[in-house]
């Protein structure tokens, strides 16, 4: 009785660990390539995705967006990855993007000096690592 006992309980345990080692390994690096860290994903989504997603706003409505979405960017080429991400990257020092008219608009989507080189340090990290492999 008891070792059957033991069974019932091992049993799910080891599906469990099995299951979490598969679903471990299928984000790591070298399967999903780019790699959008939750930080810079709550960046993007405060102060981009506005204009550069499919999330409409208030703002959209009346401003053509940018026919960039940065919700593809998984889904794009490897070279279109880089490309994109050196943009951004190059955008963000500058600091054209987010426009300015809209973060007079929205204060709450302007970039802090930190925000700003979490991305770009991202960006560049990203595009980096996506070159070398
Ligand atoms: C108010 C809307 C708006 C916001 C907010 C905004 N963008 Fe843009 N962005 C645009 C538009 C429109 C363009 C198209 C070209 C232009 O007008 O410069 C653009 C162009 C770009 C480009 C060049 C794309 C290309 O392929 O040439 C990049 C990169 C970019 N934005 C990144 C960002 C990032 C990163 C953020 C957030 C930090 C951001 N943008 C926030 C509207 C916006």
């Amino acid at each position: 009785m008891k070792k059957n006992l033991l069974l019932f309980i091992a049993i799910p345990v080891f599906i469990a660990l099995l299951a979490f080692r598969i679903s471990e390994r299928s984000v790591t690096p070298s399967d999903q390539k780019l790699v959008i860290p939750e930080n810079v994903q709550s960046i993007l989504d405060n102060s981009c995705t506005h204009c550069h997603g499919e999330q409409a706003s208030w703002w959209t409505h009346f401003r053509p967006k940018s026919k960039f979405n940065l919700g593809d960017l998984p889904k794009l080429t490897t070279a279109d990855q880089v490309n994109k991400l050196l943009k951004i990257a190059d955008v963000v020092k500058d600091g054209k993007m987010p426009k300015h008219r809209y973060v007079k608009r929205k204060p709450k989507a302007a970039l802090s000096e930190e925000n700003k080189a979490i991305l770009v340090n991202w960006a560049e990290k990203q595009a980096d690592e996506l070159v070398t492999d």
